[in-house]
């Protein structure tokens, strides 16, 4: 079945996870702050140097399952499934950098105000355990005026991709996890990677984001 996705942050992580979707037969909506790593994607050109980046994102710009753009709004209300891909670099007091974490959050709490059919919010970016609950969660559903659970699903999704060999850590992982509020939570994501090999671990999201920072 293909899935229609928004990524956000076309960063390392974010890029190869919407190249990589695309390739599979999901059709992939980029969104970036950066109007060049825009551009770069739309013109068919991967905005990251990485084995096998070049052929899947011109491939995907062949076959129209992978854009790009700087319109949030547009790319939530498009999708069913949104990543969060965007950098926690670590402050000066070893804190990680939220800030970017949470302004997506708010752009798609924001954006899910106008949308009627459910959505789930996946999160890839390298946060703490406790932070889903006590920082995103409340900002989806001060944006959105939802509630998690209901209107929406929120999971986490590690990535252990590898510089220079992201690609093929994306599609030959060793295990994959994959975090989920209520276990209900985890259907589409365990549609997405139905077709990655090596083992998956279902767990709460807690877990999950625990499991990314060990
Ligand atoms: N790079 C790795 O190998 C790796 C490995 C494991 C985990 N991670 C984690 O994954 C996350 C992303 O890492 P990365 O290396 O891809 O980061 P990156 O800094 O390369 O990319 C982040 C992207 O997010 C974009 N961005 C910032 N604010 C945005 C917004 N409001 N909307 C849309 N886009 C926005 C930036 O322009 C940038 O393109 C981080 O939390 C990192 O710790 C990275």
């Amino acid at each position: 079945m293909s899935l229609s996705i928004s990524i956000f942050g076309l960063g390392y992580v974010g890029s190869v996870t919407a190249a990589c979707f695309a390739s599979m037969g999901h059709r992939v909506t980029g969104v970036d702050v950066n109007p060049a790593k825009v551009e770069l994607v739309e013109s068919g050109r991967s905005p990251i140097i990485e084995a096998r980046m070049g052929e899947l994102v011109a491939e995907g710009r062949q076959t129209c399952r992978l854009h790009a753009t700087t319109d949030w709004n547009a790319a939530v209300r498009d999708s069913e499934i949104s990543f969060v891909c965007v950098g926690t670099p670590s402050l000066r007091s070893g804190k990680l950098d939220l800030s970017h974490v949470k302004h997506v959050a708010r752009e798609i709490g924001t954006a899910l105000r106008e949308k009627r059919s459910h959505h789930v919010v996946v999160l890839r970016s390298t946060i703490l355990p406790g932070t889903t609950e006590s920082v995103v969660i409340p900002i989806l559903e001060s944006a959105s005026g939802r509630r998690t659970g209901a209107d929406f699903t929120i999971c986490y999704n590690p990535e252990f991709m590898r510089e220079g060999s992201a690609v093929a850590d994306f599609f030959q992982p060793p295990y994959t996890v994959l975090g989920a509020q209520e276990p209900h939570g985890l259907a589409p994501l365990r549609e997405l990677y139905k077709e990655v090999g090596g083992v998956v671990f279902e767990t709460r999201v807690a877990v999950a984001a625990l499991s990314a920072s060990i």
